[in-house]
């Protein structure tokens, strides 16, 4: 997602319906937590930004609401909607780790919160071509919660569905455990996870809720909502990580719940998660003494969650090291972790840019990918293994980080 910042003006609250819901939800039993207002903003199963079908524009007060959340006619676009390098670099990159598991007789991706479903289209499209053996063994499968996305998925991959090369799951729940050979893979989707917002008031952590003042919602603190929250500020504490007076913070408990289901139904194979988001130190650094969520409407960004509620998306950076260490607890080893422009560059990426012109729209594209003070570092790759001897993967080639910069955090945080 890119940003610009957004120049506030006469601002919706959010959809008519979804806002009613909320404010007679806090009405009937009370503020409730930011987690549970993100939830239902983005997730609501008939109005949430991420569920709802397109409405008449004066219905929901909008200027122009096009089908699209993400993309170029949306409110924010992917690495995907980019260029289908990244795409065809991931297939390279899998295709190795099919060749270290010894090409078993069937391969699975699954790709959890596909969007539009372009990974899975290029990523596909990548190896019929380049490799049509280990094409005839993998099997494709998509989890998504939304759907709406799963239509444009359908739409998008209805040529593999024909084949029946994908399929879809209701979710990792329907997986038995360590029924996985192959790859978990997912790209922007634990930012899109709500998030529980942890204010440090007075010397003590306070929760922030959120509550109705005359049918507009506003922030409140409170006691912690549950003890998970404070054993994630322990796992921090525990690595000198201290939150000074004032200093808000992002913690996303679904994220964590998220790993330990990973870690129960991979067998043998990788984890591969390519998020906005840093190492803890970075993440519960003095520069985001404010946090991360940030919304996302028309390509603009907003630090406002309670305008257009239903109407934006809503984010927040992924902390790493927490997903090292409950990976690791899980049975999940880090094979590494890199930026997706170190990614990019040690599969090779430089070789497609020397057959370009430089200047040309697709050269200009790739560059966008790899740019440093952009997508290239701000996007992230942690690389996970389980069932298998530590994997010598190329796209780990060029280290951006020192080996241990997840490490030292896993072994050391107090088990939960
Ligand atoms: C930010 S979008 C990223 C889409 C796509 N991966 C891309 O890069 O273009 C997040 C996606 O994750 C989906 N999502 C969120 N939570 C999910 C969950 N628990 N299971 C499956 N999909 C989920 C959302 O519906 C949405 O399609």
């Amino acid at each position: 997602m890119t940003t610009t910042v957004h120049k506030a003006g006469a601002i919706p609250i959010g959809h008519p319906d979804l806002v009613a819901e909320i404010i007679s939800e806090i009405r009937a039993s009370g503020p409730i937590t930011f987690a549970r207002f993100m939830e239902r903003a983005l997730y609501h199963p008939k109005f949430g930004y991420y569920t709802r079908a397109t409405e008449p524009e004066e219905r929901i007060g909008q200027s122009r609401i096009g089908p699209n959340r993400i993309g170029w006619d949306g409110d924010y676009y992917t690495s995907f909607d980019v260029h289908p390098i990244l795409a065809q670099t991931l297939a390279r990159q899998i295709r190795q780790v099919d060749g270290g598991l010894g090409s078993p007789d069937t391969f699975t991706v699954i790709e959890m919160g596909p969007g539009k479903g372009l990974l899975a289209r290029d990523f596909l499209a990548a190896c019929e071509k380049d490799s049509p053996t280990f094409f005839a063994r993998l099997q494709y499968v998509l989890i998504e919660r939304s759907p709406m996305m799963i239509a444009e998925q359908r739409r998008t991959l209805a040529l593999w569905v024909a084949a029946g090369k994908v399929s879809w799951l209701n979710g990792i729940h329907e997986l038995v455990d360590g029924s996985l050979t192959g790859v978990l893979l997912s790209n922007e989707l634990v930012d899109a996870f709500p998030v529980h917002r942890v204010k440090i008031v007075q010397g003590e952590p306070k929760e922030l809720y959120v509550a109705d003042a005359d049918g507009r919602f506003v922030e409140q603190t409170g006691p912690l909502s549950t003890p998970a929250l404070a054993r994630s500020l322990a796992r921090l504490a525990a690595m000198d990580i201290t939150l000074p007076e004032g200093y808000t913070a992002e913690i996303n408990l679904e994220a964590m719940t998220w790993m330990k289901e990973v870690a129960r139904v991979m067998r043998r194979g990788i984890v591969l998660t390519i998020d906005y988001g840093h190492t803890a130190q970075d993440l519960y650094g003095p520069d985001r003494a404010r946090g991360t969520l940030l919304c996302y409407w028309k390509q603009l960004t907003s630090e406002d969650p309670y305008t257009r509620v239903g109407l934006q998306d809503m984010t927040a950076h992924v902390d790493f090291t927490a997903l090292a260490a409950v990976g690791d607890e899980a049975g999940l080893r880090v094979t590494g972790f890199t930026n997706q422009m170190s990614f990019l560059m040690s599969l090779g990426v430089e070789q497609e840019l020397d057959r370009l012109e430089p200047g040309t729209k697709e050269f200009q594209e790739i560059v966008q990918l790899l740019r440093p003070d952009g997508m290239g570092r701000t996007f992230k790759i942690l690389i996970q293994h389980k069932g298998i001897a530590e994997p010598a993967l190329d796209g780990l080639k060029f280290k951006p980080f020192f080996g241990s910069v997840l490490a030292p955090s896993a072994s050391k945080v107090a088990k939960s």
